[in-house]
C-alpha cells in the first residue's frame, strides 16, 4: 500500500512526498511588469515541503492575462524575478513547476496593454464578470485566433517554458483547465470553429495537443505536466463529450512521456478512473470534493491507487506545512477567502506553521 509520505520520482527527480500544492492565483505581482516579489518567493519558500509546488497561473505572453497583478514568464525581468523564488524555494530543498496559464476570453481589455483584446477560438463570449482594478466588467467578445495566431500562441508556450527552465524551475505545468484558453479549444461551447482547429474531437484536441508537444520539444517533457478539467462548467464552459474528449487528447499525448498529468476532477469518478487507466505516467489528482476543501481523508485515494500524487489547494494556501500537517492527523489552520486574491502578507505569509 503505498501512502502520501513515500517519496516518488516524477520525470527523473526524487520528489520527497506524494503532496502537491495545487496551482493557485494570488494576484499579488504588483507593478507594470508583472514580476514576482520578494514576499512571493517568502510564501513558496514557506511550502517548499511539499513534494511538488505548482506555482499560481502565469501568463506565457501579455494577451495571455486574465486578472490583476498575475505574473508573467515572458520578458527577461520577469526570468531574473522568479529566479528569486525558485531559488528560495531550491534553499529549502522544495521542488517547483511553473503553472503556464493563458486565460484566453476570459479577461478584459482594462486587463491588457494598450490595444489588446482577449483572444479564443472562436468569437463567444462567456456569461459572466471579471475582476479588474476598475470594478467588476462584463467579459468581451474574444477576437477570434486567426490560423497565424494560433501558431504564435503555440510557440509563446513554448518561449515561456524555456525562461522557465532558464529562471531555475524543474518544469512547468500547462493549464488546459477551468475555462481558459486550451479549455476553449477542447470544449464545444466555446469552440465553433470549423477549420482544422475545431469541429470533432481531433480538431478540438488539436491546440492542446500542439502546446503541449512544442512545450515538451522546447524543454523535454520529463520537465512537462499537463492540467486538465474534464466537463468543469467554471467560466461558462460548456462540453458536449468529455468522455471522449479527453481519452482521445491522453492517447494523443501518451508518447511524450510527460511528468505527469493534473487531473481537476468533477462528479464523475468513473471518468476520473477511465483517464488514470489511459495514462501511462504519473497521475495527480485533485479530487472532487464539493462543497469542501480537498482534506486529510483524500490521502486514501493513494491507498487505494486512484491516484499517485494528490494537490491540495484552499488548505495548503493556510498551513505552509501542510505535509507535516497530514502526517499528524492536524490540527489545520482555516482559509480566508478574503485575502485569496490581492492585498499583502495578510493571509498570504502570515499562517502559522505548526511549533
Ligand atoms: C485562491 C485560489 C486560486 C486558484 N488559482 C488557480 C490557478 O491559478 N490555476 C489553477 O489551475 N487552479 C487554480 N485554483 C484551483 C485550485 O488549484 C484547486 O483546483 C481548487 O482550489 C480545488 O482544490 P481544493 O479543494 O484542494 O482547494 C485556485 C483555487 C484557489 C482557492
Amino acid at each position: 500500500m503505498t501512502t502520501a509520505f513515500e517519496p516518488i520520482v516524477l520525470g527523473g527527480r526524487r520528489l520527497v512526498n506524494r503532496v502537491v500544492m495545487a496551482p493557485m492565483t494570488r494576484s499579488r505581482a504588483y507593478g507594470p511588469g508583472a514580476e514576482p516579489t520578494e514576499l512571493m518567493a517568502t510564501y513558496y519558500a514557506q511550502r517548499a515541503g511539499a513534494g511538488l509546488i505548482v506555482t499560481e497561473g502565469i501568463q506565457p505572453s501579455p494577451v495571455g492575462q486574465g486578472y490583476p497583478d498575475t505574473p508573467g514568464l515572458h520578458t527577461a525581468g520577469q526570468v531574473r524575478a522568479w529566479r528569486t523564488v525558485t531559488d528560495a524555494v531550491h534553499r529549502e530543498g522544495g521542488v517547483i513547476f511553473a503553472q503556464l496559464m493563458h486565460t484566453g476570453r476570459i479577461g478584459h481589455p482594462k486587463l491588457l496593454p494598450d490595444g489588446l483584446v482577449p483572444v479564443g477560438p472562436s468569437a463567444v463570449a462567456a456569461k459572466g464578470q471579471v475582476y479588474t482594478h476598475e470594478g467588476p466588467q462584463d467579459f468581451v467578445t474574444p477576437k477570434e485566433l486567426s490560423e497565424a495566431e494560433i501558431r504564435q500562441t503555440v510557440d509563446d508556450f513554448a518561449y515561456a517554458a524555456r525562461g522557465a527552465v532558464e529562471a531555475g524551475f524543474d518544469g512547468v505545468e500547462i493549464h488546459g483547465a477551468n475555462g481558459y484558453l486550451i479549455h476553449q479549444f477542447l470544449a464545444s461551447g466555446s469552440n465553433r470553429r470549423t477549420d482544422a482547429w475545431g469541429g470533432g474531437t481531433e480538431g478540438r484536441i488539436r491546440f492542446a495537443v500542439e502546446v503541449v508537444t512544442a512545450v515538451a520539444e522546447a524543454i523535454g517533457g520529463h520537465r512537462v505536466g499537463l492540467r486538465i478539467s474534464p466537463g468543469n462548467p467554471f467560466n461558462d464552459m460548456s462540453e458536449d463529450d468529455p468522455g471522449e474528449v479527453y481519452p482521445a487528447l491522453l492517447d494523443r499525448l501518451a508518447g511524450l512521456e510527460l511528468a505527469y498529468l493534473h487531473l481537476m476532477e468533477g462528479p464523475d469518478r468513473g471518468l476520473t478512473t477511465a483517464l488514470r487507466r489511459a495514462w501511462p505516467g504519473t497521475f495527480v489528482l485533485n479530487p472532487f470534493t464539493h462543497p469542501d476543501v480537498t482534506g486529510p481523508d483524500e490521502l486514501k485515494l493513494l491507498e487505494d491507487g486512484i491516484a499517485d500524487m494528490v494537490a491540495y489547494g484552499a488548505l495548503f494556501l493556510a498551513n505552509p506545512d501542510l505535509p507535516r500537517r497530514l502526517a499528524a492527523g492536524g490540527p489545520f489552520n482555516t482559509p480566508d477567502p478574503a485575502t485569496f486574491y490581492g492585498g499583502d502578507h495578510r493571509g498570504y505569509t502570515d499562517y502559522p506553521a505548526l511549533d
